[in-house]
């Protein structure tokens, strides 16, 4: 059995898509475990970018079957868009493998989404307005619509008929327009037909290839601090991101996870609303955005921008139990005279090496930084970690000691060649 979790460890745009194509390359199954298309996972590959959204990141080798597990939501118009999309500049040839029980994102979860977001005016999230949260908050509360009901029209009518009913009602409230059946219905059937084909119990599947023996490589979406349960609450998105969650995401046995590799920025970034301590502004921050083009793959925002924050990777590490860094975006800091890594913060007057629950407390959170000196050389090219310079190298040994974690893999750039890769986890 040979099994690798790759999960966010910050908040979320670390590089999980760089780094799942790149293991995808010696593994046999992909899966997403949760989120939906709030995600935005960009791959180079030759110099020809893509930015995937719910489509697993091996869905450009045609031996790796991908699936898409219980634990998403899924927007049956955008995946099927995505697949157009994927098909028309040549990817026709690929294995995609759909939850029977994952849900479905109806347009009465984008509009809610919206809407609840205007209604919370300045304590908005700076959600990506995909439905996700209110699809998930269906699932919940036991009213969501199955990717198994969507594919079987009786069963589909009545589901939205009962749920349909009960959303206008919320959309009425919230000053909104209430939606008509027969067009969602008509424009739903439709979806349902096209994506039967690739409907299967994805938790059998999945069962059957460890079994025997496959490379089944975890693709996480979002990052730990989003996580409904461990993240900075409220602002976070509204799955569980972390290692520890994919055998409920994905209905196989927790005994089958064999590696959970966090993956990890050299500095932080964030999208939306809520705290953030390290957060900077200014010229080193802009330099920061610039080089790392931290703008949003799914809204276009530009990405918050801030100092490697070791109190929140510990925090995740622990949390979603993480036993080996990816740091990624290395390149990203070359120039910088300076660079800060936090270490702790000070919460009224005492040191704290955790996350507080309440927003409150995390807000009066202040870093405590240990500084370190930069590195002016080009690392884009090394293909070893004896070629990093010196200050290169201090920083992911600094990384390694404050995380009690090994760094197995730093990228220095986009592109799949710009991968170094310290440990092989499917030989
Ligand atoms: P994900 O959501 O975790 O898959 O990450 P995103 O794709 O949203 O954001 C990561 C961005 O960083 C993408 O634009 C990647 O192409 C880019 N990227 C990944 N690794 C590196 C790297 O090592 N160096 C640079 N310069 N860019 C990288
Ligand atoms: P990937 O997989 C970064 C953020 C949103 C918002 C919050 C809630 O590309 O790393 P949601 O639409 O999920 O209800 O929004 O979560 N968010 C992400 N931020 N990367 C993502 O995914 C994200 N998915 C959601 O910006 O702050
Ligand atoms: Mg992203």
């Amino acid at each position: 059995m040979s099994t690798l979790v790759v999960v966010g460890s910050q908040w979320g745009d670390e590089g999980k898509g760089k780094i799942t194509d790149y293991m995808a390359q010696k593994a046999d199954v992909v899966v997403r475990s949760q989120g939906g298309n709030n995600a935005g996972h960009t791959i180079m590959i030759d110099g020809e970018k893509f930015a995937l959204r719910s489509i697993p990141s091996g869905i450009f080798n045609p031996k790796i079957k991908n699936v898409m597990a219980n634990g998403m939501v899924i927007d049956p118009k955008q995946m099927l868009e995505e697949l157009a999309g994927l098909e028309a500049r040549g990817i026709t040839n690929y294995q995609l493998f759909v939850s029977n029980r994952a849900h479905v994102v109806l347009p009465y979860h984008r509009e809610l989404d919206g809407a609840y977001e205007a209604f919370k005016g300045d304590k908005k999230i700076g959600t990506t307005k995909k439905g996700i949260g209110p699809c998930y908050a269906d699932k919940i509360n036991r009213i969501g619509i199955r990717i198994a009901d969507l594919i079987q029209p009786e069963i589909f009518k009545e589901a939205l008929h009962q749920t349909l009913t009960l959303k206008n009602m919320e959309l009425q409230m919230l000053g909104l327009e209430p939606l008509q059946f027969d067009p969602i219905y008509d424009e739903y059937v439709e979806y349902g037909k096209k994506i039967k084909p690739f409907v299967c119990d994805t938790s059998l599947l999945l069962e059957e290839e460890i079994e025997k023996g496959s490379k089944v490589l975890f693709e996480g979406a979002q990052g730990v601090m989003l996580c409904v349960d461990h993240g900075t609450y409220p602002y976070v998105t509204s799955s569980s991101p972390t290692g520890v969650s994919v055998p409920v995401n994905t209905g196989i046995a927790p005994r089958y996870i064999d590696n959970i590799l966090g993956i990890c920025k050299a500095y932080n970034t964030r999208v939306g609303e809520g705290p953030f301590p390290t957060e900077i502004n200014g010229d080193v921050a802009t330099y920061i955005r610039e080089r790392g083009h931290e703008y949003g793959t799914v809204t276009k925002r530009p990405r918050r921008v801030g100092w490697l924050d070791c109190v929140a990777l510990n925090y995740a590490r622990r949390i979603s139990g993480i036993n080996y860094l990816s740091l990624m975006l290395f390149d990203v800091l070359t120039g910088l005279e300076k660079i800060k890594i936090c270490y702790a913060y000070e919460l009224d007057g005492k040191l704290i090496n955790t996350i507080p629950a309440t927003l409150a407390e995390y807000e009066r959170c202040k870093p405590v930084y240990l500084e370190m000196d930069g590195w002016m050389e080009d690392i884009t090219n090394v293909t070893s970690f004896d070629e990093l310079p010196e200050n290169a190298k201090a920083y992911i040994k600094k990384i390694e000691e404050l995380t009690k974690t090994e760094i197995v893999i730093f990228s220095i750039g986009p592109d799949r060649k710009q991968t170094i890769q310290l440990k092989d986890f499917f030989k």
